[in-house]
């Protein structure tokens, strides 16, 4: 288990489709290994998921974790750690809403972002097993951000208004506190 560097926005694997895990792939203890090591670079960065990508690592894998405690994201409902293999993603509504999404792989900045708020997801937990889940509201934001990370997106490709996006200082300053 270790600690592993995440790669920033101008790193080409950030922007590179990563590629499926095969069968034999999943259930290797490399692939256990490299899970191990996502959950230590998570913890110790403090976010809510991480992809492999992020990394450096381009394979089609995410964890996600919403701990209760996470205050700083407000009312959210929390999500044990939980590993998505080759995952897919689809919309369930059309209708959207928008969050200030941030991204550990854009250090230091916020961005609102406006996406589908009902989306159904499909995939293989490490032991090979399929995962079905129905998010909606927020959880159905992290999903997309984190899933779009395999794609080669990230968050700043779904903006729609550029003067939403700021540094976390000024963000807290005239978003959050309205000191404006
Ligand atoms: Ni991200």
């Amino acid at each position: 288990m270790a600690v592993r560097d995440i790669i920033r926005m101008g790193h080409p694997t950030l922007r590179t489709p990563a590629r499926p895990l095969t069968d034999a792939e999943i259930t290797s203890p490399d692939t256990r290994r490299l899970v191990d090591d996502m959950i230590d670079t998570l913890h110790h960065a403090g976010g809510i998921g991480l992809a492999a990508p992020q990394i450096d690592v381009p394979v089609r894998l995410a964890i996600i974790e919403i701990d209760p405690e996470a205050s700083r994201y407000g009312d959210i409902p929390p999500m044990p750690l939980t590993v998505f293999v080759n995952p897919r993603i689809e919309v369930v509504d059309e209708a959207s809403a928008g969050f200030w999404e941030g991204c550990l792989s854009v250090p230091g900045l916020r961005g609102w972002v406006e996406r589908p708020q009902h989306v159904r997801v499909s995939a293989r937990n490490l032991a090979g097993e399929p995962l079905e889940l129905e998010l909606r509201g927020f959880l159905a934001t992290v999903f997309q951000h984190e899933f779009d990370h395999l794609d080669g997106r990230l968050y700043i490709d779904r903006m729609t208004d550029p003067t939403r996006l700021m540094f976390e200082e000024e963000f807290e300053q005239f978003v959050l506190h309205g000191s404006g």
